[in-house]
């Protein structure tokens, strides 16, 4: 027979999970909870605004020196002639020239729908790779929005600038 362990040893055991317990959990609801992030200029309140709190103006001038840049040297490592200079063409399309910035496009290649992109992998596994490990985190950090969470099914993902078969997904 196993010999019982000691019960002052149970009880230090007990403690040392709660107390992890505890100091996991505020860690766990800072990681979870503080969206959306305030990553624009400085509004009337004196707090930088989120980017849904930022006016048109401030969007366009947020999307030529935050997205552009990163979003740029993403699509120049993946195809370096196609994409060498990029402008807000390459997600907004032509009406971009019309002052018409409303995503997600049906100027960009409409996606399957499906939740696990198996089909996206099985015919483009290298840009579906790229825009899931670079292009989304990257751009759901530039603009302060949550990255697409499968649970909850919503957050920043590929239906932010891709339509579905049938129209908007994902709250998008
Ligand atoms: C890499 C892709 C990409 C490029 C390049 C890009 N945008 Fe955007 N833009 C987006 C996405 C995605 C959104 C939607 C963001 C959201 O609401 O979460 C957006 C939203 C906007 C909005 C807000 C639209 C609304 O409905 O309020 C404006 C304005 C805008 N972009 C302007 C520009 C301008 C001006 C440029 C060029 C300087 C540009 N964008 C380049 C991806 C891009
Ligand atoms: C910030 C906007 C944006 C997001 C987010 C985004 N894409 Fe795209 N996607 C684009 C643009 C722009 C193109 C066109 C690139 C080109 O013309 O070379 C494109 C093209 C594609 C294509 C066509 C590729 C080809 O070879 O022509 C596929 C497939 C695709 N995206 C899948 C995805 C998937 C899957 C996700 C999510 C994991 C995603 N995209 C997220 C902007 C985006």
């Amino acid at each position: 027979m196993p010999q019982p362990l000691p019960r002052g040893t149970i009880i230090t055991r007990q403690l040392q999970s709660a107390i992890a317990a505890f100091t996991l959990l505020p860690i766990l609801l800072t990681l979870g909870g503080c969206y959306p992030k305030r990553i624009g200029p400085v509004g009337d309140q004196g707090k930088p605004l989120t980017w849904k709190e930022m006016s048109a103006n401030q969007r366009k001038t947020h999307m030529k020196t935050a997205i552009v840049p990163r979003a740029g040297a993403i699509f120049r490592a993946w195809r370096p002639q196609r994409h060498a200079q990029i402008d807000c063409t390459l997600c907004h399309g032509p009406n971009a020239r019309k002052d018409d910035f409303r995503m997600p496009t049906d100027h960009l290649p409409r996606l399957s729908g499906a939740l696990l992109l198996g089909p996206e992998f099985e015919k483009h596994p290298d840009t579906t790779r790229l825009k899931l490990q670079q292009l989304v985190p990257t751009m759901a950090a530039a603009l302060g929005r949550k990255p697409f969470n499968l649970l909850t099914r919503r957050g920043f993902g590929c239906y932010s600038c891709h339509l579905g078969p049938s129209g908007p997904m994902f709250g998008e």
